[in-house]
Parts: structure tokens; sequence; C-alpha cells
């Protein structure tokens, strides 16, 4: 297993991230109405392999007026959940996130999303914020 951060346009798995990405929008990844993911040089990714195989990804990019890492999308294949790769994306994120002088980590998930939590737990997070949407 190797995990490794580059820059998101230069990754070899960037196409398959994109499009994973569109396959869990309003479950796992954003809704359509946040945003579409377009690989750049604006965001970097951790990725995590298994040989030639990609096997889990963590998308993130510097928020400096958060003085944080953000991790905008996490995902681990079904098939190597619970063998510990989701937290060592969130903590290599965390390393990033101190290698840039910044003090967190930060990320949103859906309020339903258990597994996330419960991995945000076990890593000693701490909740800071809850968003809210009003239809206009
Ligand atoms: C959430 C997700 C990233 C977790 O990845 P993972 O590699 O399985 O997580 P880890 O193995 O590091 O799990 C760490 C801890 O989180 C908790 N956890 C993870 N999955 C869990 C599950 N299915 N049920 C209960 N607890 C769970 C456990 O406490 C686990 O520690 P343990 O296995 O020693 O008990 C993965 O399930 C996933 O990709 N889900 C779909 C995408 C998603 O929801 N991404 C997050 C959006 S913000």
């Amino acid at each position: 297993m190797k995990v490794t951060t580059e820059w998101f346009n230069q990754c070899r798995f960037a196409e398959e991230i994109s499009a994973l990405f569109r396959a869990g929008r309003g479950d796992w990844a954003p809704p359509r109405e946040i945003d579409a993911l377009e690989p750049n040089a604006d965001m970097q990714v951790t990725v995590v392999t298994d040989g030639d195989r990609m096997i889990g990804f963590g998308v993130h990019y510097e928020a400096p007026q958060w003085h944080c890492e953000f991790l905008y999308l996490l995902y681990v294949k079904p098939e190597a959940r619970r063998q510990g790769i989701g937290s060592l994306i969130v903590s290599r994120c965390a390393e990033i996130a101190r290698q840039k002088g910044h003090t967190s980590v930060k990320l949103g998930t859906m309020p339903t999303n258990d597994r996330m939590h419960a991995l945000m737990a076990r890593a000693g997070a701490t909740q800071f914020a809850i968003y809210y949407q009003l239809s206009a």
C-alpha cells in the first residue's frame, strides 16, 4: 500500500476520481448545486494505491482564511474499508496542514453519515460548525 500527495490535475487517477465524484453526488459527495469537480492545480489529492489500483483518495486544498487544510472529498473503495485507510488520509491531511503552517484539517459531512462521524470521533476531532440551507 502506498500513499502519495500530488496536484489534482497531474494525478493519473484524476478521471476516475471525477467519475466517482459524479456517481456520489448527493450521497457522500456534495450535491449538484454546490460545484463541479474539475481536476486543477488549486487542489491536491492524496491517493492510496494497492499496486496499480487506487483504493482511496482525499481531495484537499489550503483555506488560509480558516487557517486550515480543507478536506473536500474523502472516499475509500468498498472492498478496502475498515482497514484504516480513511483515517490514514485524514492524518496525512493534518500533516500537510502543519507543513503549510496551519493548525487543523477541516471538513464537512452530512448529519446522516455515521461512518464519517465515527471516523472523526475516533481521530479525536471536534465539531465546530453546522451549516443551514434556507430555500430562496
Ligand atoms: C467514511 C469512509 C471514508 C471511511 O473509510 P475507512 O477507510 O473505512 O475508515 P477507517 O477504516 O479509517 O475507519 C476508522 C474508524 O471509523 C469508524 N468507522 C468507519 N467505518 C465504519 C462503519 N461502517 N461502521 C462503524 N464505524 C465505522 C470506526 O471507528 C473505524 O475504526 P475501527 O475500524 O478501528 O473500528 C468510507 O466508509 C467511505 O469512503 N464512505 C463513502 C464515502 C464517504 O462517506 N466519505 C466521507 C464524506 S465526508
